[in-house]
Formats: structure tokens, C-alpha cells, sequence
């Protein structure tokens, strides 16, 4: 079992966030690209185009080049979309984490977790904008090498238990369809999915890039609420 510690944010932390928050969101492009292909409506877009240019050219090769244009399109899409996240992400409380997180006037808290002194993992919770009296958890992201330990599952249970302590009802988070670890960990603390919407974004809307909002009842203390590390 890998030996793990969990710590509030320090200013020395600041790059290497920067560094997981950014490959965390950048690692999912390739499943959010087949969820798109996975689509009825996008095959049957991409028949359509191959069968128009067949018709109009009389040429298979003019048929399939189309075919990979459309395809180069969807890929291009979601790697602007995703170049987006990352860039809203660093432009917005992570811009400065201290004055976003840790100001003590503010209620809110950023943790990283550590192995063998080397950060590997992030989380924190602040409240929320979209939904007034709602706290938001965000930046949950643990370094590949060290997933499936319960690192992830750690961090989001120190928040709760912040929010807890500061007599927070409701949290909630927002994550993408193409996140299902994450769905995953969230199901096993006790979220709930409650809506989902379009990222309201263009390349969002090409490819229909969906939103979840999980939200999760405090007080309604699960076993697996219990902080275990
Ligand atoms: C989501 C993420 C933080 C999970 O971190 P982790 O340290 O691997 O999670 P844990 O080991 O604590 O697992 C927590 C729970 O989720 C489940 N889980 C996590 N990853 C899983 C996987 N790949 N397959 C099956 N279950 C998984 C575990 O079974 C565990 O549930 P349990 O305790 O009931 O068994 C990590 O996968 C990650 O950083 N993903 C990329 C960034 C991201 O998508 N962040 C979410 C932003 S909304």
C-alpha cells in the first residue's frame, strides 16, 4: 500500500498544480473524441458526407478524404474545447490559489496530496457561484501512477469534512461526461447526478460536450463519509 499524506496548499505548490490541474484535463481527449464518434447522429453525418462527395466526384479517395476532413474537424474541436477548460481553470481560481483558497477572510481551502514528499494530487472547495449557499468542490485531480489507492477518495472526504464543520448543507460539482473515474469516485462518496447541460462554448456545442452537476447532501453522513487515511 503506498504511503500518502494530505496537506493544506502552500505557495511552493503553486507550479506543479498548475502542471496536474492542466494534464488531468488534457488526458481525457481521446475518449471524449470516441464518445463523439460513438454518436449515431456524427456516423451518420460523416455517411452523409461520404456518400454526397461519392455522388458528386464519382471518386473513393475525394469520398474518404472528405470522410477524414470531417474527422480532423471533431478532433481539432476537442482539443480546442479541452485547451479552453485548461486555460478557464488557470485564469480563474487558480490564477492565484492563495487569495482564491487560503486568505483566511475567506471560507474555502485547497489540499494537495503527497508521496514520498512529491505532490501527486489535488482538491479543494469553496462556495459555490452558480448556486448561492451551495459550497463547490473543484481541482480534483490525482497524478496517473497514483490512482486506485484511495488518494482521490482521501482528499475529496477532507473537503467534506470542511464543509461539514463549517455547516455546509449542500456540495456540489460540476464534471464532464467523459470523466467516469471520476463518476465513479463521486457515486462511492454519496453524489448524486442531478442535471446536465451543453458546455456553453462552440466547440462545446460541435460536438455536444455535456456537463454533469453531482450535488451531495451533508449530514447525511454515509460510512464511506468516514475519513479513513
Ligand atoms: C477521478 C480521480 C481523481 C480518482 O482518483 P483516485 O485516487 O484514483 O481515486 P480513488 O483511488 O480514491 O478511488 C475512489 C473511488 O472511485 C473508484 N474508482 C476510481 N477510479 C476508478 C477506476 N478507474 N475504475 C473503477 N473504479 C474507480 C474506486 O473504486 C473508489 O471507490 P471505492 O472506494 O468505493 O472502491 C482520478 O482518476 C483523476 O485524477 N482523474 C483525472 C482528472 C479528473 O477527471 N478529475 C475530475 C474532475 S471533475
Amino acid at each position: 500500500m503506498m504511503e500518502y499524506s494530505l496537506r493544506e496548499y502552500r505557495d511552493s505548490d503553486y507550479a506543479v498544480v498548475h502542471e496536474v490541474y492542466s494534464t488531468g484535463f488534457r488526458e481525457h481527449s481521446r475518449a471524449i473524441f470516441v464518445m463523439v464518434l460513438r454518436r449515431l447522429r456524427v456516423q451518420a453525418v460523416l455517411f452523409a458526407v461520404f456518400l454526397a462527395l461519392l455522388e458528386l466526384s464519382g471518386s473513393l479517395l475525394t469520398a474518404m478524404l472528405g470522410v477524414s476532413g470531417g474527422l480532423l474537424a471533431i478532433r481539432v474541436s476537442v482539443q480546442c474545447l479541452l485547451e479552453q477548460g485548461v486555460r478557464l481553470g488557470l485564469s480563474e481560481d487558480l490564477q492565484n490559489i492563495r487569495a482564491s483558497y487560503m486568505d483566511p477572510s475567506r471560507v474555502a481551502r485547497f489540499w494537495v496530496a503527497e508521496v514520498q514528499g512529491i505532490l501527486v494530487g489535488t482538491v479543494a472547495i469553496l462556495p459555490c457561484v452558480e448556486e448561492r449557499g451551495a459550497w463547490e468542490l473543484k481541482r480534483i485531480t490525482v497524478l496517473k501512477r497514483s490512482r486506485g489507492r484511495g488518494i482521490g477518495k482521501a482528499l475529496c472526504q477532507t473537503a467534506m469534512e470542511f464543509a461539514a464543520n463549517h455547516g455546509v448543507e449542500r456540495v456540489v460539482l460540476f464534471t464532464s461526461m467523459a470523466q467516469s473515474d471520476a463518476h465513479r469516485l463521486y457515486d462511492s462518496l454519496g453524489f448524486k447526478k442531478e442535471t446536465e447541460f451543453v458546455w456553453p462554448s462552440l466547440p462545446a456545442r460541435l460536438v455536444n460536450f455535456l456537463v454533469y452537476k453531482y450535488a451531495y447532501k451533508v449530514g447525511v453522513r454515509t460510512e464511506q463519509m468516514l475519513i479513513s487515511y
